[in-house]
């Protein structure tokens, strides 16, 4: 396939979005970002520094110590999260900081550096990026958004399934209220708030397999290069 393009990916916690937005890029031969690592990893650095984040001050500061980078696995060949250099990938899904990344993620400071890195990212085309403000924001002319979506019981059990392999104390209620308070969070905040875009297509993947959702998703890409082509 001959044009790059920008394909965005939006919608609710916990249902698939990053699976998708990978195997599109492995497909396509793009790159991935997963946009809610940034503000993960920036989650981590505050808790970690005991950081204040009602206070503005205290947050530009930390966020004038933050690099955030992204570097390939060898093995799995996945784009991870640095902080500061560091891999920070196998932490940034702990609950600690699952519960605090959407009051950070709904800061106006937080937004802007996260946002102005990622559209830095996007100048070349040949990305993927999934979040929630992609289409809406980050990449308002993006060229394929999609919106995904998915049964509140589904995302739950896929998110408990991830989490309790790494912490088995966990119990399904939690994470199910986890997830209902970052829709809500996420969905109410005032800078930038979860909003399905105009010109996205929705995806609902509760009854699709991994490989149902990428062939939707790349016959859109395809629809979408072929009316490039001829426009
Ligand atoms: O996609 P995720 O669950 O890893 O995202 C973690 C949090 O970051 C989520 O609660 C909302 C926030 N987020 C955001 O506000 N904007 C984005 N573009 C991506 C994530």
């Amino acid at each position: 396939m001959e044009e790059k393009i920008i394909i965005a990916i939006d919608g609710h916690s916990s249902c698939g979005k990053s699976t998708l937005a990978k195997d599109l890029a492995k497909e396509l031969e793009y790159r991935h970002i997963d946009s809610g690592a940034m503000y993960r990893a920036i989650t981590l650095y505050m808790l970690r520094n005991n950081v204040n984040i009602t206070h503005e001050e205290e947050v530009k500061a930390a966020l004038d110590s933050i690099c955030l980078s992204f570097t390939t696995n060898e093995k799995t060949h996945r784009s991870e999260i640095c902080l500061n250099g560091e891999n920070v990938a196998h932490l940034i899904h702990d609950m600690i900081v699952a519960d605090k990344v959407s009051d950070v993620a709904a800061l106006k400071d937080v937004r802007h550096f996260a946002v102005k890195q990622q559209q830095d990212m996007g100048v070349d085309k040949g990305i993927v990026m999934d979040g929630r403000d992609i289409g809406t924001v980050v990449f308002p002319d993006a060229e394929l958004k999609l919106f995904m979506t998915a049964d509140m019981d589904v995302r739950a059990k896929r998110r408990f399934q991830e989490v309790y392999e790494k912490n088995p104390n966990i119990t399904y209620e939690e994470v199910m209220a986890n997830i209902q308070m970052r829709d809500y969070i996420d969905s109410n905040r005032e800078e930038s708030p979860l909003t399905q875009a105009a010109d996205a297509v929705v995806l609902n993947n509760s009854h699709m397999t991994r490989e149902e959702q990428l062939k939707t998703a790349m016959g859109w890409v395809h629809e979408r290069v072929a009316k490039m082509a001829v426009s």
